[in-house]
């Protein structure tokens, strides 16, 4: 894919320390060189999921600041745009997990929905040239056997983290519409790859099988999901960034449709662990059945497509996670212990 170079100076990040964040800072700094005399500023609160640890290697880095606050901190968040005179904003930061959102959805609404609404008025007050609302396809709800969702699709969604991504994108689309607010909204399946936090399925089911734990599948295991490697989002976004049109909504996927059953057998062949250690537990409530995306309008108007195979990406991924065990046995030591007894009744060992 080719790009023009950037004019952007000074791009903030919100929730960079996060799984996608990491990677997307990762790309705009080393890999692209698209963006060599850009400013990247991570604004970050560092919740349970967002780990310092994620961006160590580009500590000196002087194009790279952090800055720990919140989203919702409104003199923080201005102050943040107005020191380091931001002309572009990439909102990253959420919580994002769906099985949290329904033991408690407060945090949700809080940080998804006002937590945008905070960081659209700073950015019109300021006037960013740029911003990307960087949301997901759970916002379109639940696919029947065949079909994919558009743009055009309705928004549908169905757990209360979904309905959050809804009502932040939402919010985006009035300001644009309303203030002629540069948002631009993008919209991706399931992401997989290095520095996800192992609650979401695929790292969960990596590091469970690593310490020959039980993989609790939910429900029949018969749903679908769209995967797609990290950093093939993660150039999506900035293909919206440098060239979207502000009020436009772009989808992004993977065009890799599996059930859950057959991602995890094949997670199992590639560690070399048995098929005994799928459990079938409680369904998720309200579980979206099928997700597909179809991405071409990101094709056609961002010369965009997904590059890395799953196959090549999954092992890739499994290999990362074998040689990161510190990183893996600092988070299984933490909270997110208490999290997994609440989840799944069991004590992780
Ligand atoms: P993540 O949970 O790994 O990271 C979220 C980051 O946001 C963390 O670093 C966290 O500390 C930060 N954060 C949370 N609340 C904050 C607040 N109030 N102020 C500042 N920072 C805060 O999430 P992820 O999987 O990297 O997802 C990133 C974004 O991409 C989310 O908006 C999510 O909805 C969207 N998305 C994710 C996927 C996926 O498959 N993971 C797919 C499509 C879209
Ligand atoms: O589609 C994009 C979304 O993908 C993002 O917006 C979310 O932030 C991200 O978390 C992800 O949502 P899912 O709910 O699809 O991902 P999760 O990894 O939680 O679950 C994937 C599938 O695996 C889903 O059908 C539920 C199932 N699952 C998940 C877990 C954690 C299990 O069967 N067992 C589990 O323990």
């Amino acid at each position: 894919m080719s790009q023009p170079r950037s004019s952007l100076k000074n791009i903030l990040v919100t929730g960079g320390s996060g799984f996608i964040g990491s990677n997307f800072i990762r790309l705009l700094l080393t890999d692209e060189g698209l963006l060599d005399d850009c400013r990247i500023v991570n604004y970050d609160k560092l919740t349970y999921a967002g780990n310092p640890e994620n961006l160590s290697d580009l500590e000196g880095d002087e194009r790279y600041e952090f800055v720990h606050a919140d989203i919702c901190d409104a003199e923080a968040v201005e102050r943040t745009l107005k020191t380091y005179e931001i002309d572009a904003v990439v909102h990253f930061a959420a919580e994002s997990h769906v099985d949290r959102s329904i033991l408690d959805s407060s945090p949700f609404i809080h940080t998804n929905v006002v937590g945008t609404q905070i960081l659209l008025d700073a950015c019109r007050r300021v006037g960013v040239s740029r911003f990307v609302q960087v949301s997901t396809d759970e916002v379109y709800g639940s696919l029947p056997a065949s079909g994919f969702f558009t743009e055009e699709t309705p928004l549908a969604p169905n757990s209360p983290y979904s309905a959050s991504k809804a009502s932040a994108d939402l919010l985006v689309r009035s300001y644009c519409q309303t203030f002629d607010f540069p948002g631009i909204i993008t919209r991706c399946s399931n992401n997989y790859g290095p520095y996800q936090f192992p609650e979401k399925l695929i790292p969960l089911f990596i590091t469970n099988a690593m310490n020959d734990q039980p993989l609790p599948v939910y429900g029949d295991g018969r749903q679908i999901r769209d995967w797609i490697h990290v950093v093939d989002h993660c150039r999506g976004v900035l293909a919206a960034l440098l060239n979207g049109q502000p009020g436009q909504v772009y989808n992004f996927g993977g065009l890799c449709e599996l059930e859950n059953l057959v991602l995890t057998s094949t997670l199992l062949r590639v560690l070399g662990k048995p098929e005994s250690l799928i459990t079938f537990v409680k369904d998720r409530p309200g579980h979206d059945r099928r997700y597909a995306i179809d991405c071409r309008k990101a094709a056609e108007e961002l010369a965009w497509q997904p590059q890395i195979s799953f196959k090549q990406g999954l092992e890739e991924t499994v290999e990362w996670y074998l040689s990161n065990n510190e990183w893996i046995s600092r988070i299984r030591s933490g909270d997110y212990r208490k999290y997994y007894e609440q989840q799944y009744g069991q004590r992780l060992g």
